[in-house]
């Protein structure tokens, strides 16, 4: 018999950083699955807070070594960017790694301002606020720079945000200018429709900035494939870091670059990346170009969102029922959806560690796996190292219960959490997993499943 443990253990080395398997079935960082399972039940989603503080301090350790190494006579400091997770139990956890966070948008002001309130960061935190601004983000930003928020700092995604800071900002501030990058060749466009153009920077700064109340400190680029090796991505730091050296020269008041998130997670058990690398030749890039052009070098920002929160979260599924629809399409069906509760998955392909969280003695099979929704393309069948999917046979009366790991960024405030979503399938319950000082583990119910009195006040019934 050909046992689901058997293909696991041949396709991969178990165990891993995160995975191990025994009796009791799946371990997701310590977590014993099946125990969260009997307690709580499916569908399930769960965060593992340390993860999240551990991935913060290997980015912060990395960057750091790299600076030494080159004698790199700049900073690093590491933002973590809201977007990719706005849960106060993330930022709780994510704050105590002392780093600075990045606002893409209005509210975002408010979860700053509720996060003072609660003493979780004092005024001089930077705040970097992204995003193309409506009026009230402007105003939010203005109001807490005069209550000062002496660090936060708007990047202006155009050339005519500024015009709003100097009519309500009291005193002296400091801005960045997001440099809007070229897209990867096979994009269908060319420019990032984010920030301002190349050509114009310095026209800019001699015709505004150098007249305002502004001091412009920061330059911002997000190069949008995230930080890879390629020749694209280093050719995209490079250009950006050229613009820094001009700007340089005739803005003694810039001494900061952002190069925004991209530091990419497990999204698969063969998944290789190297880390360490990557930090080291960003920083050995930006001190070339510097050195040559006889500038000093930056402090180095980043705004990690996936990194940071990704691999912390797991969403767990009982299968219901199995289906077979002809003489090879089996179908699991699934106690939740893909599209409204991975959405990734479904807008983007995207593909996540996805294992059997028990069962892992029995045989093993192909299957596809579906999901709740009427909608044709709420299924997974294929992973990142194979286009197959495999999960052990069903044999009469047992339950299965199935993991995707590494879910933790963006699927809730791109799914809409806790709003109206595709045949109303709800919100999952969701469990918050912290370990205590003694090593054992604390499991809080954040949130329970989300019921059908939300759903119908938000529909007006
Ligand atoms: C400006 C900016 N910073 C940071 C991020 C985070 O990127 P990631 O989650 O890939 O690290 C994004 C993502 O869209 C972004 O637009």
């Amino acid at each position: 018999m050909r046992r689901y443990i058997d293909l696991i253990e041949q396709t991969f080395d178990l165990p891993t950083e995160d995975f191990k398997v025994d009796a009791q079935g799946l371990y997701f960082h310590d977590v014993p699955l099946m125990d969260v399972v009997k307690e709580f039940g499916t569908p399930l989603k769960l965060t593992y807070l340390p993860k999240i503080s551990d991935n913060i301090q290997r980015a912060k350790r990395m960057f750091n070594s790299a600076i030494e190494k080159h004698d790199y006579q700049g900073k690093y400091h590491y933002c973590y960017c809201t977007k990719s997770s706005h849960f106060e139990f993330v930022l709780r956890e994510a704050l105590k790694n002392g780093i600075h966070l990045e606002t893409s948008s209005t509210y975002d002001i408010e979860i700053i301002r509720k996060l003072h309130q609660q003493s979780k960061i004092d005024k001089n935190i930077r705040i970097v606020c992204n995003g193309f601004k409506r009026e009230l983000y402007k105003q939010y930003i203005s109001e807490i720079l005069n209550d000062g928020f002496r660090n936060c700092i708007p990047v202006l995604d155009n050339m005519t945000e500024i015009d709003y800071y100097e009519e309500h900002v009291k005193d002296e501030y400091e801005i960045g200018i997001r440099v809007a990058s070229d897209e990867e060749p096979r994009f269908e466009l060319y420019t990032s429709r984010l920030g301002v153009r190349y050509s114009d920077i310095v026209d800019f700064y001699h015709k505004r900035i150098k007249k305002s109340k502004a001091k412009l400190k920061m330059l911002h680029i997000f190069v949008n494939q995230g930080i890879s090796d390629s020749a694209y991505y280093w050719s995209e730091l490079s250009r950006f870091v050229y613009k820094y050296c001009e700007l340089k020269k005739i803005c003694p008041d810039l001494d900061s670059i952002d190069i925004g998130g991209g530091f990419p997670i497990k999204n698969s058990l063969w998944f290789t990346y190297d880390y360490e690398y990557m930090a080291e030749q960003i920083v050995a890039t930006i001190k070339d170009i510097c050195d040559e052009n006889d500038v000093p070098v930056p402090n180095i920002y980043t705004e990690f969102g996936i990194y940071t929160v990704g691999e912390s979260g797991a969403a767990i599924y009982s299968i219901l029922d199995q289906k077979l629809q002809n003489d090879k399409e089996l179908w699991y069906m699934i106690d939740g959806s893909f599209i409204t509760q991975l959405p990734d998955i479904w807008g983007l392909n995207r593909k996540y560690i996805m294992l059997a969280v028990n069962n892992w003695e029995s045989e093993y099979q192909k299957v596809n796996l579906g999901g709740l929704t009427c909608d044709s393309m709420d299924y997974y069948n294929s992973e990142a190292h194979t286009n197959e999917v495999f999960l052990p046979k069903i044999n009469n009366g047992e339950q299965q219960y199935i993991g995707f790991f590494h879910t933790g960024a963006y699927q809730e405030a791109i799914g809409g959490y806790g709003g109206i979503q595709h045949c109303l399938i709800p919100a999952p319950k969701h469990i918050v997993i912290d370990k205590k000082e003694d090593g054992s583990l604390d499991y809080q119910l954040f949130a329970q499943e989300q019921d059908s009195e939300s759903m119908m006040k938000l529909l007006g019934y």
